[in-house]
């Protein structure tokens, strides 16, 4: 029998913080818990990313809800990922229960039933704020990734980015994409090759295909006007809790290759707008993605690279990451390598691929004289996790097997009168719902093209009433041909590109 009170010194000095922290729970041994042996993680090593981990109905959920709304509780904004549409009850306060007065009695902190602000984003058309970029935003390389064009489609679109900046052609939505490429490959051919060179027919209508396959996943909804504001993210209400921001995705799971776009463009956007943070003692903001298998499943391999370099940079600007899954191994091993805060829950033995696979995640966690870190593992009930941290200055905190802290807020979703009433009281959903479709590449090259059509019209009508004439009294009066220069009446409206494009191309390097 291991010496409890050893156990316990050993706990609270390798939990112990200057700065501020967010509690977890208590430390158990031996399938009991150690009452006040508090698992802590520092603000201060928020931003070093995360995983949340365990088979299915273990508490990894919960484990996100009790971390999301600490952070909110200290003024820290959260923006979740919400899969399975199980986050919404943090709007409402827990209703309580004995077996959570029973919990925080052995961890040793008071339970506190609470509620925090919330809003509801979404990307599709579900209710909620509505999350959109432009496609100028995106960029052309950016684009290219996921639409994964080969090295000569890539060299195409970066020729037609650069064409409609040149041009002042706004490329806001899928539409006006679509429409750059027809037109590049019809009337504006000749236009295009004389300034950037021919583009092949097959070359463009590979890219439309692919532009067509994104659509279908729901691609067109998302981009767009009006351009979701990062800032937005970072609100903290009157009583100086932070925002929890919930994008709603249940309907997301048949649709990955939109759901990474998604993160990725949003992870892009955080990176290219939030300033450098330096040594900070908080996180801006923290990130949690549940069912995090999603955005890594049949996305490509550029794709991934790209996620994996956004998760190392990111850090900088104090966002936090946590991913949340079932098995370790649905996260790529670049990830894996950079995060900070492990929260492990029970893994079942089934059979002998499980026993492996829990021998691999055993030997992912800092060596302990109190565990054999495998027995642990499968041990584990529910809401119990083993955890490691890093502490202020970086190192992994003592292995503990936690019980963990309940939600302060509601486990269960919210009912639909409480949906809606939070929808209709939300400043965000007044401010990005309407739709815009403001003039862009789209409708000038329409523009464009009638005006073409029109111009050659009036030219055959001319040149029919010469020939009517001279064939009847000899004219000289020749008309200067203006068919090609009307490009530069139509496109007058402003571009509204932003930089992004050069941080990210910087990035993606
Ligand atoms: N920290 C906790 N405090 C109190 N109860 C908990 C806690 N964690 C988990 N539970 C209980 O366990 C149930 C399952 O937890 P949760 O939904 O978080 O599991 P999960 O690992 O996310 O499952 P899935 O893989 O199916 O999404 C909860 O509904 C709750 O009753
Ligand atoms: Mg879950």
């Amino acid at each position: 029998m291991a010496n409890t009170q050893e156990f316990f010194d050993y706990i609270t000095s390798g939990y112990a913080t200057k700065g501020d922290a967010i509690t977890l729970g208590a430390a158990m041994l031996e399938g009991k818990t150690i009452t006040n042996a508090l698992v802590r993680v520092p603000l201060k090593t928020l931003n070093r990313h995360g995983l949340i981990a365990g088979a299915t109905g273990t508490g990894k959920t919960k484990t996100l809800q009790v971390l999301a709304e600490n952070l909110s509780d200290k003024g820290i904004p959260v923006l979740l990922m919400d899969m399975k549409g199980d986050l919404s009850g943090i709007a409402e306060p827990s209703p309580g229960h004995v077996k959570i007065d029973e919990r925080h009695a052995q961890i040793g902190i008071p339970f506190e039933s609470k509620k925090f602000p919330v809003e509801i984003l979404t990307i599709s058309e579900q209710n909620g704020v509505r999350l959109r970029a432009t496609v100028s935003e995106f960029g052309p390389v950016l684009i290219s990734r996921i639409l994964e064009l080969s090295e000569a489609q890539s060299g195409v679109m970066a020729i037609l980015f650069k064409y409609c900046d040149d041009h002042k052609l706004p490329l806001l939505d899928l539409k006006d994409l679509k429409k750059i490429i027809q037109y590049a490959s019809d009337e504006g051919k000749d236009d295009i090759a004389s300034e950037y060179g021919r583009i092949s027919p097959a070359t463009s209508g590979a890219i439309l295909r692919k532009i067509v396959a994104l659509e279908q996943q729901g691609g067109d909804l998302f981009f767009g006007e009006k351009s979701f504001e990062t800032d937005d993210l970072l609100r903290v209400n009157d009583n100086g809790l932070g925002y929890i921001n919930i994008v709603r995705l249940t309907d997301i799971q048949d649709r990955p290759q939109l759901f990474s776009t998604f993160m990725l463009c949003l992870l892009a956007e955080i990176y290219a707008t939030f300033p450098e943070q330096g040594d900070s003692e908080r996180p801006e903001l923290v990130i949690f993605i549940d069912e995090a298998h999603l955005i890594f499943k049949e996305a490509s391999s550029a794709l991934i690279n790209q996620i994996e370099s956004i998760v190392k940079l990111i850090r900088s600007k104090g966002v936090g990451l946590y991913f949340v899954t079932q098995n370790p191994t649905d996260v790529p091993d670049a990830v894996l390598s950079q995060l900070g805060l492990k929260v492990q829950h029970a893994l079942r033995a089934f059979t002998a691929k499980d026993r492996k696979a829990i021998k691999l995640t055993a030997e992912n966690y800092p060596l302990s004289d109190y565990y054999e870190t495998d027995e642990v593992l499968t041990a584990l009930g529910i809401g119990e996790a083993l955890v490691s941290a890093l502490n202020e200055k970086g190192i992994p905190t003592p292995l503990a097997a936690t019980l963990m802290r309940a939600p302060m807020s509601r486990m269960d979703v919210l009912e639909p009168s409480e949906l809606k009433e939070l929808l209709d009281s939300s400043a965000l959903i007044k401010k990005y719902n309407e739709e815009v479709d403001r003039e862009s590449a789209y409708e000038l090259l329409n523009k464009k093209i009638e005006t073409a059509h029109q111009e050659e019209a009036k030219e055959k009508a001319a040149q029919e009433r010469d020939a009517a004439k001279k064939s009847t009294s000899r004219s000289s009066s020749s008309r200067s041909r203006k068919t090609t220069s009307t490009w530069e009446k139509v496109l007058t409206s402003p571009t509204v590109i932003r930089s992004v494009l050069g941080i990210l191309t910087k990035m993606i390097k």
